[in-house]
């Protein structure tokens, strides 16, 4: 099973000297002040306190902090742009790790217009990413609200889905290859990009969304997509979510569906609060629906012929990118919305389509008034964003439990596209069965036998088995 070989006592004065002579001291960060950005998570909710934040420029340097830390028994965790949700990209309060930043390794290779590739660092930012491709009349086919910070490398070790998923797949899909470090610092590269390589095991999709427990993502290999010119964006506002689903049934037989998100008017209402941005239409719906549709030819007459035939309701339509982005930004500006008004308890979870309506009409039953729901996601996939702000500290566990219960009742998987984390690790279980969890612990215990990878993400640590004498 492996397990960690910590040493109880490391001498952090002496690992920072070695890590320094590696990264260059100014590399290093001790500090306090320099260090908490590295410390708390997106939404506040996950902090810890790490060691050193070590922040090397290039695989080389990543393979000698990793030997260093492997050496020296010191759990390291990965971090890109800190974007995620499940407390996996930050150090515990009390486990003592090293925050391995990938951020400096931020190169983006020459596009490859050949076969429709690029080769980037971890560290490159997704809209960095988007803006370079696009002058090659290419794109990236994942998107996600954080653009902006997100990185590669934890997209990549995540596996994020976000918004184009119905048309590109997740992050998976779109990755040919990777480079990347095993805990004791061997290097593995698999960067050629050949699009058949049928030789042996595919370790980069067993490393595609690891969240950093099995081996660090230093460089990645990614399929790009032509750039389509066309796209149209509507907002439609809905008596129900069985008549958004009727509609994203309709959308899917255009070959031109691109996204199909949703939102529900309380959430909406917590939007227009915190951004100022005008209410979409005159009247409030129970359901919003956000729609995209991009092709080689204008894909809106086609989307207004589905569209026309919703039912009851309001449909704003846009075509130029500023008007499709303020459509958009209803949706996206969710998330911080949401953390405006609070620390929320997050639930990132999937439901069968056909079990979403009565999950959503049940949820006030399994939440009992612990919590106020906000309820928003990507609704081609059944990905359902459960977010509840006001909920109790000692409801917490109870709540999460039986929302993802419930989930697992209907099918549906606890981690839609987050991960799992620290913060689901203990309801594993309720996706997995037992067979898999033991291969899972298996996979873990041959790329990482000391255990210190991301120690506690995915799979849930026994304590017992290291006792807590583990201290800075
Ligand atoms: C989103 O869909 O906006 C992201 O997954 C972030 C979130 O769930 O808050
Ligand atoms: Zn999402």
């Amino acid at each position: 099973m492996g397990g960690r070989a910590y040493r109880a006592t490391v001498d952090t004065d002496r690992l920072a000297q070695q890590l320094s002579a590696v990264v260059g001291p100014d590399h290093v960060l001790r500090d306090p002040a320099l260090r908490a950005s590295y410390e708390t998570d997106f939404t506040g909710r996950y902090r810890g306190r790490a060691r050193l934040v070590v922040r090397p420029a290039d695989t080389a340097q990543v393979a000698q902090v990793l030997r260093r830390c492997h050496a020296a028994g010191v759990p390291v965790v990965a971090q890109g742009g800190n974007t995620g949700l499940v407390g996996g990209s930050v150090p515990t309060p009390d486990g003592g790790e090293v925050v391995l930043s990938l951020r400096r390794l931020d190169g983006i290779g020459a596009v490859d217009t050949a076969v429709g590739q690029v080769t980037v660092g971890a560290g490159v930012v997704l809209s960095d990413l988007h803006r370079r491709v696009a002058a090659h009349g290419l794109e990236f086919g994942v998107d996600l609200a954080a653009r902006d910070s997100a990185t590669l490398g934890g997209m990549i070790a995540t596996n994020a889905g976000g918004e184009r998923v119905v048309r590109y797949g997740t992050t998976r899909a779109n990755v040919v290859g990777l480079e990347a470090v095993l805990a004791d610092g061997t290097v593995l590269n698999r960067l050629a990009g050949l699009p058949k390589d049928n030789t042996g095991y595919d370790l980069t999709n067993l490393l595609i969304g690891s969240e950093g427990t099995l081996a660090v993502v230093t460089r990645a290999r990614l399929r790009l997509v032509p750039r389509l010119p066309e796209r149209v964006t509507a907002l439609v506002g809905l008596d129900s979510l069985e008549a958004a689903l009727d509609v994203v049934a309709r959308l899917r037989l255009l070959d031109s569906l691109e996204l199909a998100e949703f939102f529900m008017a309380e959430g909406l209402a917590l939007v227009l609060e915190t951004s100022g941005l005008p209410a979409p239409f005159r009247t409030a719906y129970p359901v919003y629906l956000l729609v995209e549709c991009a092709g080689r030819h204008d894909p809106a007459e086609e989307l207004a012929g589905v569209l026309d035939t919703a039912g009851p309701g309001e449909t704003a339509v846009a075509l130029a990118d500023a008007d499709r982005r303020r459509l958009a930004a209803y949706r996206e500006r969710h998330t911080e919305s949401i953390n405006a008004a609070g620390v929320p308890l997050k639930l990132d979870v999937t439901v069968p389509l056909a079990e979403l309506p009565g999950f959503v009409a049940d949820l006030p039953g399994v939440l009992a008034g612990r919590g106020r729901p906000y309820l928003f996601g990507h609704l081609a996939e059944g990905n359902l964003h459960v977010n509840l702000l006001q909920v109790a500290a000692e409801d917490e566990e109870a709540v999460t439990g039986a929302v993802l219960e419930r989930v697992a009742a209907v099918g549906g998987s606890i981690s839609a596209e987050h991960g799992v984390g620290r913060a689901k690790a203990r309801y594993l279980h309720l996706s997995r069965s037992d067979a898999e969890i033991a291969v899972m612990r298996s996979v873990k215990a041959a790329l990482d036998p000391a255990g210190v990878l991301n120690p506690g993400v995915v799979l849930a640590e026994d304590t017992a088995l290291f006792g807590r004498d583990f201290r800075l």
